[in-house]
């Protein structure tokens, strides 16, 4: 009798359905009052031994609860993969998930970085948040200088003086306080300053400054340099032009053109029909800063220039409103894949 429960047990055990009403015949066939395995088997319950009784009993109600156990689990598992086939199509195929494009100032910065560091150069950052003597004093800025005033620089504290950097200059004297000549680096970077948002202005942009310190570096070295830069940036055919220019950081200093791109130097309104664009600001690093930064200026000599990146950008793709820059606006992002 007990051998007969446990071959049930072991049926029970291994019934699969797929069905509602597989399940439904499972039950009947054990659960029914009338007929029911289970039902049978309590009947039979007086014919058992009395010794065999209190050992079929428990077997028998092990039997019982195993079949509801049974059925409850055949019912949730079917209930849930139906769920799962109506809100889900697996035949369909993948969505391809849209891919993001790197902005077009971080292209640009990378652009520049990749062809000054063919020639040799390291990169180089500092700190967006700095204190005077670096953005300022050690640049040779006199006391007076504009640029010290509120009206064109972020202060974030006063006395000592902690404020946004104006320029990636600052940088440059980061490196000289850390490394001797030779010095050949440059160095990308947010800068700021207080300025009216347009079209042409923001208070927040990029700039790469360049610097380059070693025995006999000189004017020719400068020029051969950035007229490579622009080859590279612009096409082969550009050509470059410098104008006497100052910065109190360089002596002599100078600011340079590029043939205009887009009309190819014959004149257009973006080059104002001058057929030049200007780009950078550059000169050979005055010896006032190479002494205040521990580089003795009768041995060592230097370059230094500085970009923004915004209108690299700007000129390379002709876009004409740096706001662009910043909106996030999808529609100019995914241009630049
Ligand atoms: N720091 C200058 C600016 O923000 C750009 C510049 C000009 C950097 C001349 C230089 C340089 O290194 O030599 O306008």
């Amino acid at each position: 009798m007990i051998d007969k429960v446990k071959n049930y047990l072991s049926e029970v055990e291994k019934f699969v359905a797929t069905k509602e009403d597989e399940i439904e015949q499972f039950r009947i066939k054990y659960l029914s009052k009338k007929g029911g395995i289970i039902t049978d088997l309590f009947t039979d319950f007086k014919n058992v031994p009395s010794e065999e009784k209190k050992e079929f009993g428990q077997f028998l109600n092990q039997l019982k609860d195993s079949v509801s156990d049974k059925i409850n689990f055949l019912k949730l598992s079917l209930s849930s993969t139906d769920d799962k086939i109506s809100d889900i199509d697996l035949s369909l195929t993948a969505e391809n998930s849209k891919l993001g494009s790197r902005h077009p100032i971080s292209l640009t910065r990378n652009e520049i970085t990749d062809i000054f560091t063919r020639l040799g150069f390291t990169i180089s950052e500092g700190p967006e948040m700095e204190d005077d003597y670096h953005v300022f004093s050690a640049l040779n800025f006199p006391p007076e200088h504009p640029a010290r005033d509120m009206q064109d620089t972020f202060f974030i504290e006063k006395n000592p003086d902690i404020l946004l950097r104006t320029h990636t200059s600052s940088v440059q004297v980061r490196v000289m306080e850390n490394q001797k000549p030779p010095i050949r680096t440059i160095s990308p970077g947010r800068v700021f300053r207080n300025e009216a948002i347009s079209a042409r202005a923001h208070c927040i942009f990029h700039q790469i400054e360049g610097l380059y310190i070693d025995k006999n570096v000189s004017f020719a070295d400068l020029k051969q340099t950035l007229m490579y830069f622009a080859k590279e940036m612009f096409g082969e055919e550009t050509k470059i032009r410098l104008r006497p220019s100052y910065f109190p950081f360089t002596e002599p200093s100078a600011e340079m053109d590029i043939s205009c791109s887009l009309c190819g130097g014959k004149g257009c309104n973006v080059c104002k029909y001058t057929g030049w664009l200007e780009i950078l600001g550059c000169g050979m690093v005055d010896p006032n800063v190479l002494e205040s930064n521990g580089i003795d200026s009768t041995i060592y000599t230097g370059f230094a220039f500085g970009m923004g990146i915004e209108r690299i950008a700007m000129l390379k793709h002709g876009i004409k409103d740096l706001r662009l820059f910043f909106e996030n606006d999808l529609r100019f992002l995914s241009q630049f894949r």
